[in-house]
């Protein structure tokens, strides 16, 4: 089986360079390996609770989306979609919440960090804290939980998510499970090293320093304006320089050849005025965004091909989501009720007696027929016609192996007129073999 690698970008903001080396051009390498099946979305419903401005939230989304396309994400290779498109997912993080102690939604550092804040400042504890604020992790864990990921990308600040996420499912796996394990635990994959961007300072390039390098925004002209202000020493040309713990040259390795590398390197204790090496790191990152940034323009210019892309990917995850929610209400006892109640007694005949069964016949036309009959002897299903009788029994294995799953294929018709009669007929018999 495939590794399911799973992650999420809250769409707040507005991507910088930081973003691009650090999470999407390592996320867009790793969903090109075979051995990979990438979940990839939008986290708008995040966005929502450290955003209350509609037109910054819907332009974030669209400039996340073309800066992903852009940067080469393959939405025929990877499930791309938005986390609001999946409604699987806010009613898995209703089951979450209820099996969630909130003790532990006390020691979130998000959480913990804002009532340390408000202390701080004199205020109330909860001053200003939402409960999307506060229940932020369980949300987390339905993204991860419903595609039962095994690894997740992230930065070092999520890591406790990931780790309450393994804590949810595993409770969940413990109370529902009867002895299976219905969510794969979620591991938690951090990048090492130097995939952190220095900024202009610096410091982490991050917004919040204010000291951010835009990855497509304002064009060539607002990389060079950047890049003009990062932070060098004094020395001036002509005297040697040391590539080591320069935000400058940090930048431009993270874009370079080794060749490029070593010759910079070279050429600054050589003496390479500050100018001059500024100059070449625009070049090397240039040579490097240009081509996404006319991509990334392009995709801009029609957000309905960017809509119709995202709509694709919440068809193919829903796909996956959908049974597999289904599956998880009935474990937490969110079942079909069925005709008979004979629930009490699993196992026994009574319960054997009081399920539907498929008949087989024979009419005088030759041909072969089935049709489903309820505990209570109405017909709930009828067959047409078929000449082979093994294929009349074939569908009936399969209507008992996969119930509804099977019903658009069938060659029958629907007796009951009441959907739901018919539907909870099929969902007792494949869980009578189940069970
Ligand atoms: N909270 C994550 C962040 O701010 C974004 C996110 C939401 C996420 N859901 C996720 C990341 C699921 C990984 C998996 O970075």
């Amino acid at each position: 089986m495939k590794t399911r690698v799973l992650t999420g970008i809250t769409t707040t903001g507005t991507p910088h360079l930081g973003n691009y080396v650090g999470a999407i051009r390592p996320a867009v390498a790793a969903s090109r390996e075979p051995e990979v099946q990438s979940f990839f979305f939008l986290a708008d419903y995040h966005a929502l609770i450290k955003c209350d401005d509609p037109q910054r939230i819907e332009r974030s989304r669209l400039e996340l989306a073309a800066t992903w396309l852009a940067a080469g994400l393959d939405p025929q290779r990877v499930c791309f979609y938005r986390q609001s498109d999946i409604p699987e997912t806010p009613e898995l993080t209703w089951l979450l919440t209820c099996v969630t102690a909130k003790g532990q939604m006390n020691r979130a550092h998000a959480y913990k960090a804002a009532v340390d804040a408000n202390l701080a400042a004199g205020e109330d504890a909860d001053a200003n804290i939402s409960m999307g604020l506060y229940s932020y992790p369980i949300l987390m864990a339905a993204d991860i939980l419903l595609f039962n990921a095994h690894q997740v990308p992230v930065g070092r600040d999520q890591v406790q998510h990931i780790e309450m996420a393994r804590d949810v499912a595993q409770r969940f796996n413990h109370l529902f499970g009867q002895g299976h394990d219905l969510f794969v635990l979620p591991q938690a994959v951090t990048e090492a090293e130097t995939e952190l961007l220095p900024g202009l300072d610096g410091r982490k390039m991050s917004k919040s320093y204010d000291n951010i390098i835009p990855l497509f925004e304002g064009g060539a002209k607002a990389l060079r304006d950047a890049v003009a202000r990062i932070v060098t020493d004094s020395r001036a040309p002509g005297e040697p320089k040391e590539p080591e713990g320069s935000a400058l040259v940090a930048i431009h390795d993270a874009f370079a050849t080794p060749e490029q590398r070593s010759a910079f390197h070279a050429a600054l204790r050589g003496g390479l005025a500050w100018g001059a090496a500024k100059q070449q790191v625009v070049d090397v990152v240039e040579s490097h965004i240009g081509p996404m940034r006319a991509h990334y323009e392009a995709l801009m210019a029609r957000p309905e091909q960017i809509e119709e892309v995202l709509q694709s990917g919440a068809a193919k995850a829903r796909a996956v989501a959908r049974p597999f929610l289904e599956s998880l209400r009935r474990a937490v006892g969110l079942r079909p009720m069925l005709a008979t109640p004979a629930r009490s007694a699993p196992g026994s005949s009574e319960r054997a007696a009081a399920l539907p069964s498929f008949k087989q016949y024979r009419e005088r036309d030759g041909l072969f027929y089935f049709k489903l009959v309820g505990a209570d002897g109405t017909v709930l299903l009828q067959s047409l016609g078929l000449a082979d009788g093994r294929e009349a029994g074939g569908w009936v294995k399969r209507l008992k192996l996969e119930g509804r799953a099977a019903l658009a294929e069938a060659p029958v018709q629907r007796v009951s007129d009441d959907a739901g009669v018919l539907e909870a007929a099929l969902d007792a018999l494949v869980a009578a073999q189940d069970a």
